[in-house]
């Protein structure tokens, strides 16, 4: 049941530290600061590149491991929206890496793509949450997150499980390839065993959520900004604001404002910004100074620093706890899932049942 909270998708939300840590004691070793995978039936050290494909909420985990990926085992990494990829009938030199992420293991476009890269000689590997299911069955391996029955429509702790599954994945790949030392495996180790008890800590301010969220419920159009993993996380903020509050909301690449989302922006527009401290800081800072000389209302998450930072204060703002830059999408999830949930109740909307959407999408 909902338990004490009003909602399957607060239930969810508030579950994470406990299921992302469960998820994590599958693979990480705390005291040694190492990560071991599960034996594969293929030996990643002769990958020579990655594909990602999944739809929606699992898309987006599949974008943030791209950063993280090409980052710490330096292998190249496409992701695609299965829909996209299944058509598309890319050509593909035999022996790639293909991941196939999916809360539900049923759902039908992830499904075809999977049977298309078996058919492609790829070596496939399934990140599901339903270990029985059929995209787990039909895959060469599988890597479960813990994260238990997912009831909300809208994902939340599927997608934080899916994203510690994956940069326990990357972090792998890295060591198989010899492409990370072992003092930078210890330190996202340490960081990743932290990351329980960050949201945690943060989950204690979601009235300081509430409060942004009336804010936001008479908005018509809301624009979500981010970088480098920040932006993946951006793109799922509008997703779910979406989904469960019907408010019209996109999320875009921070440095492709100017671009042309920059036009959409006077003070009738809410802006949330992910911006936690990090190379990117500076870039992303000043995308926020444009938006605010715009009128733009500006909601910043960011942290201690990089709140003390912002040259002029933002509408509102959020120091969430001081994070390794490389879990910093896993945290900065929690405040676009809470800050949706706080919207659409405000707007009073039915959350765990948003119009239109099915919990698992099995036909086209
Ligand atoms: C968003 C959401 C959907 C799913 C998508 C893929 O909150 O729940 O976008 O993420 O339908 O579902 P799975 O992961 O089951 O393949």
């Amino acid at each position: 049941g909902k338990g004490q909270h009003r909602h399957f998708m607060l239930k969810e939300i508030f579950e994470q530290p406990e299921v992302i840590g469960g998820t994590l004691n599958t693979m990480l070793n705390p005291a040694e600061r190492t990560i071991t995978l599960p034996t594969l039936p293929f030996d990643l050290a002769s990958v020579g590149r990655v594909r990602i494909i999944a739809c929606g909420t699992s898309y987006y985990a599949g974008s943030v491991a791209k950063y993280w990926i090409e980052k710490v085992a330096r292998l190249p990494v496409e992701v695609d929206i299965a829909s996209e990829f299944r058509y598309r009938e890319p050509p593909m030199e035999p022996g790639g890496l293909a991941i196939f992420i999916s809360q539900s293991g049923e759902t039908a476009d992830t499904l075809a793509a999977l049977r298309y890269c078996r058919a492609n000689h790829q070596h496939t590997l399934a990140l599901v949450n339903v270990p029985e299911s059929t995209i787990s069955r039909e895959s060469e391996a599988t890597l479960l997150t813990l994260a238990g029955p997912e009831i909300g429509v809208a994902s939340t702790k599927a997608f934080t499980t899916q994203l510690v599954v994956l940069a326990c994945l990357a972090v792998g790949l890295g060591r198989a390839r010899g492409a990370i030392t072992r003092e930078t495996e210890a330190t996202i180790c340490q960081a990743l065993a932290e990351t329980p008890a960050r949201i945690a800590e943060f989950l204690r301010r979601d009235d300081e959520i509430h409060q942004i969220a009336q804010g936001i419920a008479e908005a018509r159009d809301v624009l979500y900004l981010g970088r480098g993993t920040g932006y993946p996380i951006a793109l799922e903020g509008a997703l779910k604001l979406k989904e469960i509050s019907y408010i019209h909301a996109e999320g875009y690449a921070a440095g492709e404002l100017k671009h042309g989302p920059i036009a959409l922006i006077d003070d009738s527009v809410p802006v949330i910004v992910i911006c936690p401290t990090d190379e990117l800081y500076e870039k992303t800072a000043s995308n926020v100074q444009e938006v605010m000389a715009r009128g733009g209302r500006v909601v910043f998450f960011s942290d201690q620093e990089g709140v003390g930072r912002l040259a002029t204060p933002a509408h509102a703002a959020m120091a969430l706890p001081t994070v390794h830059p490389f879990v910093a999408p896993i945290l900065y999830a929690i405040p676009v899932q809470l800050l949706a949930y706080h919207v659409a109740i405000a707007k009073g909307t039915d959350v765990d049942q948003p119009r239109n959407l099915a919990k698992s999408v099995t036909v086209e």
